[in-house]
């Protein structure tokens, strides 16, 4: 089967992935550890690992992780960058995240952080999540979100599509919280955090055309009423800073 955008995006950049600050720096990463407060006897699923930062962060409190991803170069490099900081308590998979080769009732956790949004079915995944808890077991799903405003959502949606064709759909976080609670979870907290990006760096990481580049540079700037509040465009030139959300829950299977 050839392979999936998300593949070819990802596939081509996966190192990128590994030293991003965003994703093994950011504030959501320690958040989601704290919240899932996760335990030595756990086994842990972390959907869609990337370079691996979330996967390693729960692997660091569990006894066993299973690392699952769509992308195979994501996986290796993933694995590689776990083996240098001396971890070994993973199991790297390739699977769709949609669709996981796992019984029901076997996870102690589970994890996804900044991926959903690339699902064809966000709402399918997470039933599937759920399927794969133990009962009492927990959900701790991060990522991105958009404004309230379907207008703004649409927006930001395109400017990330742009960026990244394998980019699906950011809803507001409402709409995660229905897809939580309509697999039948019980949602315990839920946050909203600020995410500060540096512009370049941003496109760069998906090796964006100069063209594209320019046109997201001018939606940007262009960019009015609720959009322009939410992205936030600060700088000049390669100093070029602005905004994104992201959002966290944690629910819980009865
Ligand atoms: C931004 S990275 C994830 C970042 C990572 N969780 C972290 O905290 O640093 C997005 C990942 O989602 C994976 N992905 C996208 N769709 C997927 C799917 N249907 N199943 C499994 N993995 C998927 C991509 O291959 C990529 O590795």
């Amino acid at each position: 089967m050839p392979d999936s955008l998300v593949q070819q995006q990802f596939g081509a950049n996966a190192e990128r992935y590994v030293t991003s600050k965003v994703h093994a720096q950011g504030h959501s990463l320690k958040r989601m550890v704290e919240l899932a407060d996760p335990q030595p006897g756990w086994l842990a699923l972390d959907v869609a690992p990337g370079g691996g930062h979330s996967a390693l962060a729960i692997a660091r409190h569990v006894q066993c992780v299973v690392a699952l991803d769509i992308t195979l170069a994501m996986l290796q490099a993933a694995r590689d960058n776990t083996r240098r900081r001396g971890q070994d308590n993973l199991v790297w998979v390739q699977a769709d995240g949609g669709m996981l080769p796992a019984p029901e009732g076997e996870f102690d956790l589970v994890t996804c952080r900044i991926a959903l949004h690339h699902f064809p079915d966000q709402a399918a995944a997470i039933r599937d999540w759920t399927r794969v808890l133990k009962p009492r077991g927990a959900l701790l799903l991060v990522d991105n979100i958009g404004p309230d405003d379907a207008e703004a959502v649409a927006f930001i949606n395109r400017f990330e599509t742009i960026r990244d064709p394998s980019h699906g759909w950011i809803y507001p976080l409402a709409g995660l919280e229905a897809f939580v609670r309509d697999a039948g979870l019980v949602i315990e907290h839920r946050e909203r955090l600020l995410k500060p990006m540096k512009f370049y760096p941003w496109m760069e990481r998906m090796q964006v055309s100069m063209e594209d580049q320019a046109m997201l540079a001018r939606m940007l700037w262009n960019s009015k009423g609720t959009a322009r509040k939410f992205l936030n465009p600060q700088g000049e030139g390669p100093e070029t800073t602005f905004s994104l959300q992201e959002g966290i829950i944690r629910a819980r299977k009865p």
